[in-house]
């Protein structure tokens, strides 16, 4: 079938209309023309395939990385920059008019100045091959490990550190745990990294205890990379989480800092923390501009993580509540407002629906960075009892932006909308409104 891409699915898809039917077509840009047929078939929509480019866009690049077409890790690396950052504000605009009914204009997107190497951190799963062992992401289609030699959206000192320990375990001939047999030790290593300290984090996670030769691996590791701060060994046989709870700190403190302003942060390997600390950094000063808190002003940061939005907050406001459903989150918040001298801020561990339905204070600017969902119904609700004489919205997903500002636009009229790009290559989005009370 002879189509043309008329528009993007929010994951960077080209859109193809056949009469009624919507066709989603991977790598097929707005504009092109190809042969397409068609892979399956959903209720609403088919999944096509390329057989054949018959017209090719302007904006089409060759992608850097060479695992770009079997990983599943970035979805936008065909399209120029530019033309990443255009998708990404019509996605936002789109679902504003399409969701919301609203037809403010949305400023222009805040562009990276890294759209590569970008990420503090790294994570990777490890396998068995016959010529030893892999490293590497999942394939977006088959979910087998891909051996990946280097990212590169990753920043590349994490790289060299997965890589050398692939070699060293190989050396010692230390097996990726395989979930079939029920053999095997290593699943994952992550490395984090302050950016701005450039402090690095190991950690090694095994399915079961027992370290092969852990004196001789963790002394190569550090000999060969100096910026290694901590290494901590984690057992964690969970098939949903990669990062466990327990911690076995086999080198260093068990945790590094990094600064963001005039800020500095400790990190944890369960830490909540941006993975794009300069447009992180965009972002919050961008919330605050908005918020124009003066020192009046008392404040809540709803889904405040370890409490960086808070702390930036503390320097203008009277006072400021941070609230957070993660324990550990909550002390990481606690001990970084201590080390920065902020004694104005307090930081609650609640589920921020249940904190605001049961809360007695009022708050003269509400700040929320909720997770993808975005915010439940009472939450909302709570708000416009509330009345607060502002609100910022950070959101990572416009779709449930869109679908809480048509809730809050009874009481709110939303000022600003500005797309951040905090992820590049990736078809994710950031954004942050700006609410006045009417
Ligand atoms: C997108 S992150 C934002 C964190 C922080 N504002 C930052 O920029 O680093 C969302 C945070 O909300 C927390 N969270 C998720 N569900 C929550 C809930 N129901 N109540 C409170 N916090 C929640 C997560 O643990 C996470 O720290």
């Amino acid at each position: 079938m002879k189509v043309k891409a008329v528009d993007y699915a929010h994951d960077g898809r080209g859109v193809v209309k056949t009469g009624k039917d919507l066709v989603f077509v991977p790598n097929l840009l707005i504009g092109e023309e190809a042969e397409i047929t068609i892979r399956s078939n959903k209720k609403n929509y088919s999944i096509g395939e390329v057989k054949n480019y018959l017209s090719l866009s302007k904006e089409r690049v060759t992608p850097p990385c060479m695992y770009y077409q079997q990983c599943g890790g970035c979805q936008l690396q065909h399209m120029t920059y530019e033309h990443q950052l255009e998708m990404k504000q019509k996605r936002v605009s789109d679902a504003l008019k399409h969701i919301a009914k609203l037809y403010v204009p949305v400023d222009d997107i805040i562009k990276s100045t890294s759209p590569f190497e970008y990420r503090n951190k790294i994570q990777m799963a490890f396998a068995n091959t016959k010529e030893g062992l892999i490293a590497g992401f999942y394939q977006a289609k088959t979910k087998k490990v891909l051996n990946i030699n280097t990212c590169l959206i990753e920043h590349e000192e994490g790289n060299q550190v997965i890589q050398t320990l692939k070699i060293l375990l190989d050396s010692y001939h230390v097996k990726a745990y395989d979930p079939i047999t029920k053999k095997g030790w290593i699943k994952h290593a992550v490395v984090k990294k302050g950016i701005y300290t450039n402090e690095l984090m190991l950690i090694i996670i095994s399915q079961t205890e027992g370290f092969k030769k852990q004196p001789q691996i963790i002394s190569a590791l550090i000999q060969k990379h100096p910026n290694i701060k901590t290494i901590i060994h984690q057992v964690n046989p969970s098939i949903y989480k990669v990062i466990g709870d327990k911690d076995h700190i086999i080198y260093g403190d068990g945790f590094i800092h990094d600064t963001l302003g005039e800020f500095t942060f400790k990190i944890k390997p369960q830490s909540f923390y941006q993975v794009n600390p300069p447009q992180a950094k965009k972002l919050y000063d961008l919330a605050l501009e908005l918020a124009k808190i003066n020192k009046q002003d008392t404040v809540l940061d709803a889904y405040s993580g370890v409490g960086t939005i808070s702390l930036f907050a503390s320097k203008k406001a009277k006072h400021v509540t941070g609230v957070e459903l993660i324990e550990d989150a909550v002390s990481d918040a606690n001990y970084n407002a201590t080390i920065n001298h902020i004694d104005n801020v307090k930081f609650v561990c609640a589920d921020a629906e249940t904190f605001m339905v049961s809360n007695q204070s009022h708050f003269d600017i509400v700040i929320v960075d909720p997770p993808r969902d975005g915010l439940k119904p009472s939450f909302i609700e709570s708000i416009k009892a509330m009345k607060p004489k502002k609100m910022v919205y950070i959101s990572c997903e416009p779709s449930s932006l869109a679908r809480d500002l048509m809730q809050l636009k009874t009481l709110f009229h939303v000022k600003k909308v500005v797309p951040v790009d905090m992820f590049s290559q990736t078809y994710h989005v950031e954004s942050v409104s700006l609410l006045e009370l009417k």
